[in-house]
C-alpha cells in the first residue's frame, strides 16, 4: 500500500484527494520506485480539470525521481537501491511509490540531486525538444519565449542562450523578469505592454525566427505577428486556455509561416532517443549551462495548494512536491 494524490471528478483543485492505495509487486518489465521528489507541472492542471480527460478515478503526476525498492522479471539493467527519475505519459507520480516500466527511467548521474532530476525529467526534456528539435535554434536566431520565468521557460532561456539565440522574454511580474534577466535573457517584457510593437521594434522591423508560446488562447494571434517571413510558431501549451481553430490563411498574410503543436512523449517515444536526450539534459546541468532554479516546494499531500498557486501565475521555475 501507499499514500498518493487521487482524483474522482474533474474540477478545481480540492477534487485532489490524499489516499491510501494498493501498488503490489512489478510485473515483467516493471520495477517498483519510492519516490523522493515529484515535479509539478502545469499539465497536472490540464489532467485535473478534465482539459485533457482520461478514466477516473486517476492518479495525478508525469514526473519524479527515487529509488527503485522492487524489480519485476525481464528487468536486466536496473538494481534495487539505483537512483531514477523519469516522465512517463501515464499520470500517478503524485505518490509515494508507484509501478513503472523500467525501460522509461533513467539513472541519475552523482552530480544531480533528487530534487533538480524531478524538476527536470518533463520540463526539461520539453525544452530541449523544442530548442533542438521542433525548431533548430541558429546561433544569431531572434527567439521569442512565453511564460519565461516558469519551469519550462527558465530552462529554455538559458538553454536557448547557450545555443547563440537573441532571447526575447515575457512574463508576467517585475519579480519575475528580475529573474529572467538573472537568467540570461537579451529583453524581458511584461505581459500588460505592447509585445508585438517590442519584438519588431527590438528586431529592427524583421520579426523573430521562433515563437514558443505556452500560453495559448490568450497569446496565439499575437504571437504569430511576432514572426519573421518563413518564421515557426511552436504553440506547446494552453495555460490562458487552448487555441482557437484558425484559418491557414493567416499564415499566407504574415509571410508563409509555420505553425506546429508538439508533444514531448513523440520525441522520446523510443529508448535510445529517450537516453540520448536525458545525457544531453544531465550534461547540460553538470556543466552549468542550465542552471534549474527551484522557487517553491510542498509538501505532496499539499498538491492542491500548489495547483492554486500555479494557476494563479503565483510560482516561479520549477516546483516540486515533496513525499
Ligand atoms: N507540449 C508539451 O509536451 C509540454 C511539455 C511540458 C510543458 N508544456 C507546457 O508548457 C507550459 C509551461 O509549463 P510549466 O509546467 O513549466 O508551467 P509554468 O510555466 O511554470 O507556469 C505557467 C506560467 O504561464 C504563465 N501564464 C500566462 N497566462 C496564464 C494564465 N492565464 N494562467 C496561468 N498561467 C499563465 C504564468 O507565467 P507569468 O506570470 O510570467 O505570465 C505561469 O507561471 C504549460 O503551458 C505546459 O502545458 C508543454
Amino acid at each position: 500500500m501507499t499514500q498518493a494524490i487521487r482524483i474522482h471528478s474533474y474540477g478545481g483543485p480540492d477534487v485532489l484527494k490524499w489516499e491510501t492505495v494498493e501498488v503490489g509487486d512489478p510485473a515483467s518489465g516493471q520495477v517498483r520506485v519510492r519516490h523522493t521528489a515529484v515535479g509539478l507541472n502545469f499539465i497536472d492542471v490540464y489532467e485535473r480539470t478534465g482539459l485533457y480527460a482520461g478514466a477516473l478515478p486517476s492518479g495525478l503526476g508525469r514526473e519524479a525521481a527515487g529509488v527503485i525498492e522492487a524489480i519485476g522479471p525481464d528487468v536486466d539493467d536496473l538494481k534495487v537501491g539505483d537512483r531514477v527519475a523519469y516522465t512517463l505519459s501515464v499520470a500517478g507520480s503524485y505518490s509515494e511509490r508507484r509501478l513503472a516500466p523500467a525501460d522509461r527511467l533513467v539513472k541519475v548521474p552523482d552530480f544531480i540531486d533528487d530534487r533538480t532530476a524531478a524538476a527536470i525529467m518533463l520540463k526539461g526534456l520539453t525544452a530541449r525538444a523544442l530548442l533542438r528539435r521542433t525548431y533548430r535554434v541558429q546561433p544569431g536566431d531572434a527567439i521569442l519565449v512565453h511564460a519565461a520565468a516558469g519551469g519550462v521557460g527558465l530552462l529554455m532561456v538559458q538553454w536557448a542562450k547557450r545555443l547563440g539565440a537573441r532571447v526575447i522574454a515575457i512574463v508576467g511580474s517585475d519579480s519575475k523578469a528580475k529573474l529572467v534577466k538573472e537568467h540570461g535573457a537579451d529583453l524581458v517584457l511584461l505581459d500588460t505592454v505592447d509585445w508585438v510593437a517590442a519584438v519588431r521594434d527590438y528586431t529592427n522591423k524583421q520579426g523573430v525566427a521562433v515563437v514558443y508560446d505556452s500560453v495559448g488562447q490568450a497569446t496565439f494571434m499575437r504571437s504569430l505577428d511576432c514572426l519573421k517571413p518563413l518564421g515557426t510558431l511552436v504553440t506547446y501549451g494552453n495555460a490562458s486556455g487552448p487555441v482557437a481553430p484558425f484559418a491557414p490563411l493567416e499564415l499566407a498574410k504574415r509571410g508563409s509561416l509555420f505553425v506546429t503543436r508538439p508533444i514531448l512523449y513523440h520525441y522520446i517515444s523510443t529508448r535510445p532517443e529517450l537516453t540520448e536526450a536525458a545525457a544531453d539534459l544531465f550534461d547540460m546541468v553538470g556543466k552549468g549551462a542550465v542552471r534549474v532554479h527551484i522557487g517553491q516546494t510542498y509538501a505532496l499531500r499539499d498538491a492542491a495548494q500548489a495547483h492554486r498557486d500555479l494557476e494563479a501565475r503565483r510560482t516561479s521555475g520549477a516546483t516540486i512536491l515533496l513525499p
